[in-house]
């Protein structure tokens, strides 16, 4: 079986953790920064995960969400290095607010080479591998080619960050007079997934952990779209990055916030 296809097994796995969570309140810590939780659920899924994908790739290292790893560390540049997030969309998972995903973005040398996202709750799987497409579901997909104006965007609110919440803000008042409107999954990774597909023309976000955007990056790229950080700089994935992703109709035009 070939490395994305194992990856996409595992995530299976994954979800049907997620499913079979019950009494999520009540196994909900509070993290670092604003309304930042985690339950007992991320922390099972993480576990579960290093350890099946450990026994694919074995010489691989490992960045989770659940294990703390705000820093990068150089040996993520060489060889493979999986970046997880085992519930993207933690918030929803807690309210049930759909859909909460698990995300699985592969390094290899530093740069993203795989990634994986699953939607347990509609059993959605997006997957690619650089160079050879982005699939949902096994079937090939490309962004969209329309244009901002005839587009929706997506953001994400940075919502552990106070201290951003202003610009994201009005970066969003901007978009939303370019566009047709707005919305907020509450997943990261799942956001660029619906820009991969074709659903939104823009996704933005001021302040993403690696896990979060990592997988989903592969997946939009592959599908034709455009990632930068906000200000137009290429994605260093070596650490916490804001992320400014674009189909490909709308990385024909100036598409940059204006502030
Ligand atoms: C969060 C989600 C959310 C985004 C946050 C992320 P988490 O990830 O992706 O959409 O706005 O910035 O941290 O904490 O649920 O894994």
């Amino acid at each position: 079986m070939e490395l994305r296809n194992q990856i996409e097994a595992i995530a299976i796995e994954a979800g049907k953790i997620m499913l079979s969570a019950d009494s999520i309140q009540a196994a909900t810590d509070e993290k670092s920064g604003h309304a930042n939780f985690v339950t007992k659920y991320d922390k099972k899924v993480q576990e579960f995960l290093f350890a099946a994908l450990a026994r694919v790739l074995p010489e691989a290292s490992f960045v989770g969400e659940e294990e703390g790893a705000e820093s990068f560390r150089e040996e993520y540049r060489k060889g493979y290095a999986f970046v997880i997030d085992p519930i993207d969309g933690t918030t929803n998972f807690i309210k049930a607010y759909r859909p909460s995903v698990t995300s699985i973005g592969l390094l290899l040398d530093g740069k993203p080479f795989i990634g994986v996202v699953y939607n347990p709750y509609q059993g959605i799987m997006y997957s690619a591998e650089r160079g050879k497409g982005s699939y949902r579901n096994g079937i090939r997909i490309h962004s969209s080619e329309e244009p901002l104006a005839r587009s929706i965007f997506s953001m994400g609110t940075a919502p552990y960050y106070e201290e951003l919440t202003a610009r994201s803000f009005k970066i969003a008042e901007k978009y939303l007079h370019r566009t047709i409107d707005m919305r907020r999954s509450g997943t990261a990774a799942w956001d660029l997934c619906l820009l991969a597909t074709g659903i939104t023309g823009l996704y933005y976000e001021l302040k993403l952990g690696l896990w979060d955007f990592t997988a989903g990056a592969v997946i939009a790229e592959e599908a034709g779209c455009v990632l930068t950080d906000i200000d137009g700089n290429p994605l260093t994935y070596d650490g916490p990055s804001s992320v400014l992703a674009v189909s490909s109709g709308v990385a024909r035009e100036n598409y940059l916030p204006e502030e």
